[in-house]
């Protein structure tokens, strides 16, 4: 066995890099790995599927595509990145306000939560599959989502609090998709993280002065990676045609782009104190990174949403009132508190419909699907 490298960033598996983190749990706090073991809309979940049907994927009508793609990620422009150095500027946890401590903290708990789902679920593929193509592709995310994640954890220790990876592992939730629902849901993650990653970056370059925690810095090299890993299931969709072009899968990829898009919408507006401090509307931020994410979309999504259609805003508010309103009712309890949340429920319901239901774009996929980071 290879001498352990001595932090995440260095690590070049997926399983040295979890020893490291391992290492380091003893340091992990309570409160942290509980808020990433919630189930809730608002915290990221942990995903199992069918790898045998997985590990079944012939590459080889986009050989050319996934040869080059595989090329460029076994490069590993970013190995070393995602560590502290000069320019991790000290942080002033102790000063910050702190309602904006405790939005900040959430977030990065559940960015941690997140970049650890996809580790978690790319390594179960690299560790079952016998393709040879499918688990060379996993172990290259699973190694960069480690490293996203141990970073993560490596500013949130810094808060005295970080999340006990091993214990999640073992303890949370798996929720089963089959590996079409997959492909959809971890398309749009990927290509959403890129999305929500570089906004955020192009818009702290022009006002630095709102960065007010120096891992923003590190988000252009992240999102390419984030890039790249969405490039890797557009190709893993291009495969089988039938997955976009069917239409009933085309009212999945509009279900998974609805669900995905207001799930972030509501998610976000949680936030209010983390926002302002960036500097950042909300409201714009994320039709911003609905309008990138659908702009790449094209490459493989044969459907796309309408984000300026009059009755896209009225509704996502709706949604997020009903989600609040579900937080009050909850708070309550009781019978008032119950007939809250069947209400709050039934309101949410409401608002998918109206979302999900609004004339979608029809779009023509390209040939060639591979693309660039181009924000
Ligand atoms: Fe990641
Ligand atoms: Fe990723």
């Amino acid at each position: 066995m290879n001498a352990l490298a001595k932090h995440t960033a260095d690590a070049v598996t997926v399983e040295e890099n979890l020893a490291i983190q391992q290492e380091n749990a003893k340091f992990d706090s309570q409160s942290a790995t509980d808020l990433a073991m919630q189930n809730t809309l608002l915290v990221p979940r942990f995903y199992t599927t069918d790898f045998d049907e997985m590990d079944a994927i012939d590459v080889t009508p986009v050989r050319a595509e996934w040869d080059k793609l595989i090329g460029q990620m076994k490069a590993d422009p970013n190995k070393g990145h995602f560590r502290k150095n000069a320019d991790w500027d000290s942080v002033d946890w102790e000063g910050m306000d702190p309602a904006l401590k405790a939005e900040f903290l959430d977030f990065l708990i559940s960015s941690c939560t997140a970049e650890f789902s996809g580790c978690v679920l790319y390594k179960e593929m690299k560790r079952r599959g016998n393709n040879k193509d499918i688990c060379e592709l996993f172990a290259l995310m699973s190694r960069d989502e480690a490293r996203h994640a141990g970073f993560i954890n490596d500013a949130l220790r810094e808060a005295g609090v970080a999340v006990n990876l091993g214990f999640l592992t073992r303890e949370k939730k798996y929720t089963y998709f089959r590996p079409k629902f997959i492909y959809y849901a971890t398309y749009l993650s990927e290509k959403i993280g890129y999305a929500r990653y570089i906004t955020i970056f192009r818009h702290l370059e022009a006002h630095p002065e709102h960065r007010f925690h120096p891992i923003f810095k590190w988000f252009k090299e992240w999102c390419n990676d984030e890039f790249s890993h969405g490039e890797a299931f557009a190709l893993l969709m291009k495969t089988d045609p039938k997955l976009t072009q069917t239409w009933a899968n085309k009212m999945w990829i509009r279900f998974f782009l609805t669900a995905v898009f207001s799930t972030m919408w509501v998610r976000d507006h949680a936030r209010p104190e983390f926002h302002k401090a960036l500097g950042v509307d909300i409201d714009w931020y994320d039709q911003e990174v609905f309008r990138k994410t659908s702009t790449i979309a094209r490459q493989v999504f044969p459907v796309e949403l309408d984000i300026d259609h009059p009755r896209w805003r009225p509704n996502l508010d709706r949604m997020n009132r009903a989600f609040l309103a579900m937080d009050r009712a909850k708070a309550r309890g009781g019978v008032v508190g119950a007939l809250g949340r069947v209400a709050a429920g039934a309101n949410a319901v409401r608002a998918f419909v109206a979302l999900y239901t609004i004339p979608v774009k029809a779009n023509v996929v390209p040939e060639d699907v591979r693309l660039e980071p181009a924000y």
